[in-house]
Formats: C-alpha cells, structure tokens, sequence
C-alpha cells in the first residue's frame, strides 16, 4: 500500500494504473462502516484508493473540527488489512492552497435536513469530493447509506456537472444494539452511548408502523417523538419523513421513502436514517 501526500504524487501513482479505480473518502478515524466501502470496491474494481482528509470547509463556526478524533496510523493498518492499494492524505495547504477561490454548490436537496441544519456543510462537502474526484479520477466512488442526504448530494453534482463517476452507496454499518457506527460515538459517555440506541428503535418503530399499514407521515412522526422524549438523555433535533430522491418531505407515503432522524445525545449529535422499502411478500406454497 502506498501513503502520498501531494497531488503530483497521486497523479504520477495513477497514471500507472490501467483498470477501473475504487475510491473510498474519507475523514479517518476508521471504523467497521468505512471498511464495509473499501471492502466493496476491493471487490468490484481492479484498484482501490483511499483519502482520509478532515476537511475544514465542510464544518461551520463552532463545529467539531478541533477535536474531530484521528488515528492516523491506525487507520493505515487497517485500510492495509483491506488491501487498499493507494491512501491520499492531503494536508490543507494542498488541498485550500491561499489563492483558492472556487466552490461547488449544489441548491435544493442541499437545502432541507442536514443542509438546514448546518449552512455551508454541503457546499464544503461537494467542493472537496469534487477536488477529490478530479485528483483519483475514479470509475466508482462509495459512500454510506449512514449519510444518505450526502449521497444524493454528490449523485445530483455528478449527474449535473456531468462527472462520470459511478456512485455507490453501501449500507449503514450497525452496533449491535442498531447505532449506527460513526467516528462521533467517541464522544459519548457510558451513559449516553446506551441513550443513543433510542435512534434506531425510533427508526425501526417508524418501518413496524409502515409496514402494518400506516401511510400517514405526522403519526409516525408523532410515534417517533414520544419514544424518543422517553429517553431523556435525548434531544431531538428533526425527525422527518422523505421521498427517497427528492428528499422532500411526504405527507402521506405513497412512493420509496427515507426517514431521517438528527438527535443530540448530551452534547455529541448523531443522524441516522432508513429506508422504507416495499416489502415482497410471497404467498406460502398450499395457502389459501
Ligand atoms: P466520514 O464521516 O469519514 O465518512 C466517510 C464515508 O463513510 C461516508 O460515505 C459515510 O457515509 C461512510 N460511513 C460512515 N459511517 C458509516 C456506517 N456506519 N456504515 C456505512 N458507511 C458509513 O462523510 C465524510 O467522511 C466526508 O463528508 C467526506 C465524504 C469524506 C468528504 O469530506
């Protein structure tokens, strides 16, 4: 595996490479999610290359970014162990040298959820996926279904900007009790890493409802409340209920849908979300 720094580096590495490319963004402190996207594009491509990079324009004022976790070396063990064959990691001067003056800003799906949430985080996100994508100059890129509103968001800017990347999105890595693995469940205590496994029973609530037949959007959401304020380490951020493409908000599921929760557990806030598909049921073999 091989560890550059500089884009000259990188591109001299893949001008080398005939075959289709993997690639894998990242912003460290790796974690069993991450290694399920490089674990399927070992699979699906000829070479897989890797970035860990914390991106600073993608947290706003006040965000997380001084104490963003990071295990470098760690993390390079264990993209070795799933036999990555090139890892990026850029410094800022590289990637926002001081004449940097371009963005890449996609509107509407940018603008609800996440995106309302935190102003200017897609804008940071779009502009250094883009970069990246022009550096690794990928045949496929993976992203988790974790952050699923990024992954419509870079499919929108692919589709747009007309990159040809292919954009895969792999699925929620879970704990075993559903939470969502995520490089900010460091930050929560004993205490508050049990809370947290309230988002995904209220997720999981939300497809029981669904699936025993209710469409309406405001009683799942009202479900899902009252569950979550049982907890009262939890404070709930939004809970919404989306077309699946779109992202706009349903007031009666009749289409593939999302539900999105962001929930503050004390101080760390984490967002998960799932996915309300149409269930096959087969009729059992003699039954009537
Ligand atoms: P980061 O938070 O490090 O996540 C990198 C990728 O791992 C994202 O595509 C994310 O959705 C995926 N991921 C995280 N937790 C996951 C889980 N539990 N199961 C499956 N996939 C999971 O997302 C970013 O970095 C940045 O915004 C980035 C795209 C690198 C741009 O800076």
């Amino acid at each position: 595996m091989q560890v550059v720094k500089t884009i000259p580096d990188i591109g001299a590495l893949r001008q080398e490479l005939d075959g289709s490319v993997g690639f894998v963004p990242t912003m460290g402190y790796l974690h069993e999610g991450h290694l399920a996207l490089a674990k399927q594009a070992r699979i699906e491509n000829c070479a897989v290359i890797a970035s860990i990079y914390v991106n600073p324009t993608q947290f706003g004022p006040g965000e997380d970014i001084g104490v963003y976790p990071r295990d470098l070396n760690r993390d390079l063990e264990l993209l070795r162990g799933e036999r990555v064959d090139i890892v990026f990691i850029p410094s800022d001067d590289e990637m926002y040298p001081p004449e940097f003056s371009s963005w890449v800003d996609v509107e509407k799906v940018t603008g609800r959820l996440e995106g309302a949430s935190r102003p200017g985080h897609f804008r940071g996100v779009t502009t250094v996926v883009a970069k990246l994508f022009n550096i690794v100059q990928p045949l496929r890129a993976y992203f988790g279904q974790k952050d699923i509103q990024q992954a419509v968001v870079i499919k929108r800017m692919v589709a747009d900007l007309n990159m040809g990347v292919e954009i895969v999105v792999v699925p929620t890595v879970r704990e075993s009790d559903g939470l969502a693995m995520s490089s900010r469940n460091i930050y929560l205590s004993p205490g508050e890493r049990q809370a947290s496994a309230i988002l995904f029973q209220a997720l999981t609530l939300a497809r029981q409802l669904w699936q025993d037949g209710e469409k309406k959007t405001d009683k799942i959401r009202w479900q899902m409340t009252s569950l979550i304020q049982k907890e009262p380490l939890a404070q709930i951020d939004y809970i919404s209920i989306a077309d699946a493409e779109t992202l706009e908000e349903l007031q009666f599921i009749d289409r593939p849908a999302l539900v999105f929760l962001a929930v503050k557990i004390g101080k760390t806030r984490l967002i998960d979300n799932i996915s309300l598909e149409q269930v096959c049921h087969m009729p059992l073999r003699g039954s009537s």
